[in-house]
């Protein structure tokens, strides 16, 4: 009787592990956790797991994968859920419970658990991953199970099983953290009316306190993945610590947000994603100058489905899977460098280059050019209002 349990050290993931042992017939408890860059809260994480009662935890460095495997080619697709969220914890949540379901299947566990609440998108993107890697393991659930309802209630069960809490589990707020972004739900966000404290925030000053002077930056990249910054190569964890320490700095990549969850709710939440939110605008600013417009108005048409796919919990699926394929396709020329300027909050555009870059300047010069000739233009628009004058014909016009 073997329980591998995805375990963050939080408060809720801490209590089910006593929880597990008497509700499940007393089973060895295994933790497992993720490191996607959520920094300090993996320090003593093992002690913690151990004093909590389980026989081990496995803590993995999975950064290199995570931004190379999930984070770029996100990139690349331009997805971006209900118009701002740029899907930090959606994204992570197939890796931490893909390797969740290898470790039980290596371990010849019988079951899986996380501390998600039954009300959120997280269930579903852990339980959806389990199915595609452990298919016949049980997935334990103990939020849709216990009388548990608030965090007074978790504070109890903690000080009744000997669970250790130390004083960052005590926050209001909901979070989810990793080098992407942090998530903020909860708390005082329950009332879409609040703005929040400024102590809320955690990766980034505002932009009221960021630097009187503008800062540039300039980011390249190769086939649509970015490998430097400020012409200096880096790997995928160093790039993107590097452009977060830029855009905490700048208060860049702030975002405040009602979305529709997966579970039919809408929900109120904050996050801040400073380098993402540059790699953003300085990927577009490429594809600018090297996508064809039908690849780049087609593009944008299904990234917004692969948003979908993507918080919905779908990443380990047939259509996630092509249409990564189609967008891998569309970066073949999308390389070379972009010049930023942050400022108070803003990451603007204000130069590109590339060695493909479509953007011809004899062409679109106002004065005249071989290439173009303007009196083509003439049965160009004949042809192309032709419906429009049929239209206004048949109204009487
Ligand atoms: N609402 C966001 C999402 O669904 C963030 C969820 C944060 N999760 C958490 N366990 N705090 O992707
Ligand atoms: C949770 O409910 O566990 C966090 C929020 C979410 O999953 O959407």
């Amino acid at each position: 009787n073997k329980v591998v349990l995805a375990y963050s050290g939080g408060l809720d993931t801490s209590i089910i592990v006593p929880w597990l042992k008497q509700n499940y017939g007393n089973p060895e408890v295994i933790c497992y956790c993720a490191n996607l860059g959520q920094a300090d809260e993996l320090t003593g994480l093992e002690e913690k797991a151990k004093a909590s009662g389980a026989s081990k935890c496995y803590v993995e460095d999975l950064r290199e994968e995570f931004v190379r495997d999930f984070l770029f080619p996100m990139l690349q697709s331009g997805a971006i859920y209900e118009r701002l969220y740029l899907l930090g914890t959606s994204v992570a949540r197939p890796l931490i419970a893909k390797r969740q379901a290898e470790i039980a299947l290596q371990e010849g566990a019988d079951a899986l658990a996380h501390g998600c609440t039954g009300k959120g998108n997280d269930q579903v993107r852990f339980e959806v991953t389990y199915m595609a890697f452990a298919p016949h393991m049980q997935a334990i659930v103990p939020w849709r199970e216990w009388n548990i309802r608030s965090r007074e209630d978790a504070l109890d069960y903690a000080a009744e099983h000997n669970v250790p809490v130390t004083a960052t589990l005590k926050s209001i707020y909901s979070r989810d953290r990793n080098i992407w972004h942090i998530s903020h739900e909860g708390g005082v966000l329950e009332d879409p009316w609040n703005e929040p404290e400024e102590d809320m925030y955690t990766l980034s000053v505002s932009p009221e306190n960021a630097p009187d002077k503008p800062e540039y930056v300039e980011v390249g990249f190769e086939q649509g993945v970015p490998v430097s910054v400020n012409r200096e190569r880096l790997g995928p964890v160093a790039l993107l610590n590097a452009l977060n320490e830029l855009g905490a700095k700048h208060g860049i990549g702030r975002i405040d947000l009602v979305e529709n969850r997966l579970v039919g709710m809408k929900s109120h939440g904050v996050y801040e994603t400073p380098g993402g939110t540059i790699l953003r605008t300085a990927h577009q600013g490429l594809e600018q100058l090297t996508l064809d417009r039908e690849t780049m108005h087609y593009k944008d048409v299904v990234a917004h489905r692969y948003a979908e796919l993507i918080y919905n919990g779908l990443w380990y699926t047939p259509l996630r899977e092509a249409l990564q394929a189609f967008f891998t396709s569309t970066q073949q020329n999308v390389t070379g460098e972009v010049r930023l300027k942050l400022y108070k909050g803003n990451a603007m555009l204000v130069g590109r280059k590339a060695a493909a870059s479509l953007y011809n300047p004899d062409i679109a010069s106002f004065t005249m050019g071989e290439t173009y000739n303007q009196k083509d233009a003439e049965g160009f628009i004949k042809i192309f209002g032709l419906p429009v004058k049929v239209r206004a014909l048949v109204d009487g016009k």
